[in-house]
């Protein structure tokens, strides 16, 4: 089965993650050090304080704890439709309200927030599903909109993936804000979504308010060992984000040529329309081997690599073909 659904890296970590996973085994039987050789070196990433960087379970465990400290059943969470599906869950989870809107690529979303009440705007940038971003600069002038109390939480799951653009306002700006949280993951581009490891900067009164509801031990040794590896080897990070380009480019134009509506993606998924509007394509490619995350009726597909593009195309290719002979015979 081609898991095309999950936006997974589809290449593993690096070498010099598995020599020091290797080198760890010894060491398993003690309980983890803290996390703070990671977070140091995160903090020197983004030339921060040290207090203003969280490392967490994956970014998923640093959303949730958002949840935790910024919503109550009084202080909605704020997110568009479609979304994460995790912003849905928590909401759930937590029994705080949420309040959507259909998602827009420019919208003035702090006049349409005032005189609500809301603790925590979430977005994702890239957005998950359509792949859109939303500049830097926007959360900011969003974050500066809104009371102080109202968090902003700018989850770049997929940044590492996106053109950079040496304008845009540092995370360590966005850490000078009262009110914006921006999380980050080891879970894609460095290929260790398996586990479980990502990170939040943002101002220290933030980081703090989510560090006294953190788990202790939650961050195992291998999670933080493997992701101070990773980052040790950015050059691969580079190689990978133009190789992601390449691939969506060829995967956006060989569906743009058989139909599909391909929406502009900064990431490593595509969102995409099918042609003939038909219910059934992420179950027709399933059928196929190839597994897909429908969205009402688009389909949001990770970007493979390029033998994984060509195996999609060919299954896609099989449906179409299988519609056609369907089309004709109802004539
Ligand atoms: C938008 C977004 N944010 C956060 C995550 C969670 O990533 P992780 O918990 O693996 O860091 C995902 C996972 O797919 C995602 O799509």
């Amino acid at each position: 089965m081609l898991r095309l659904h999950a936006n997974e890296h589809p290449q593993g970590p690096s070498a010099g993650v598995a020599d020091a996973l290797h080198a760890l085994v010894p060491e398993l039987h003690r309980y983890p050090v803290p996390s703070s050789a990671l977070e140091t070196a995160i903090a020197e990433l983004y030339d921060v304080p040290l207090n203003r960087v969280l490392v967490g379970a994956g970014s998923a465990e640093i959303i949730s704890l958002a949840w935790r400290a910024f919503t109550t059943p009084a202080r909605a969470a704020f997110f568009h439709e479609p979304e994460f599906e995790l912003y849905s869950i928590l909401g759930d989870q937590c029994g705080t309200p949420a309040l959507t809107r259909p998602w827009a690529p420019t919208e003035d979303l702090a006049k349409h927030l005032a005189g609500t009440s809301v603790g925590l705007v979430a977005l994702s940038n890239p957005h998950n599903p359509t792949g859109a971003t939303r500049p830097r600069q926007t959360i900011a002038d969003l974050a500066g909109g809104l009371p102080d109390t109202t968090v902003v939480l700018n989850d770049e799951a997929y940044h590492d993936y996106a053109d950079v653009d040496e304008d845009e306002p540092s995370l360590g700006a966005l850490s000078e804000l009262p009110n914006v949280l921006t999380t980050r993951t080891f879970s894609k581009i460095h290929g260790l979504a398996g586990l479980r490891i990502g990170y939040a900067v943002g101002n220290a009164g933030l980081i703090g308010a989510l560090r006294s509801l953190q788990t202790p031990f939650s961050v195992s040794t291998a999670a933080c060992t493997a992701a101070l590896a990773s980052l040790a080897d950015p050059a691969l990070a580079q190689e990978r984000r133009a190789l992601n380009r390449r691939n969506r480019e060829a995967l956006a134009d060989a569906l743009a040529r058989r139909g599909f509506d391909v929406t502009p993606s900064q990431a490593n998924f595509l969102f995409v329309r099918p042609p003939y509007g038909r219910p059934s394509w992420a179950t027709d490619l399933l059928d196929r081997g190839v597994r897909v995350q429908p969205v009402g009726a688009d389909l949001r597909v990770t970007v493979g690599t390029a033998t994984e593009v060509a195996t999609l195309i060919a299954a896609v290719d099989d449906v179409l073909a299988a519609a056609q002979t369907a089309h004709v015979g109802e004539q």
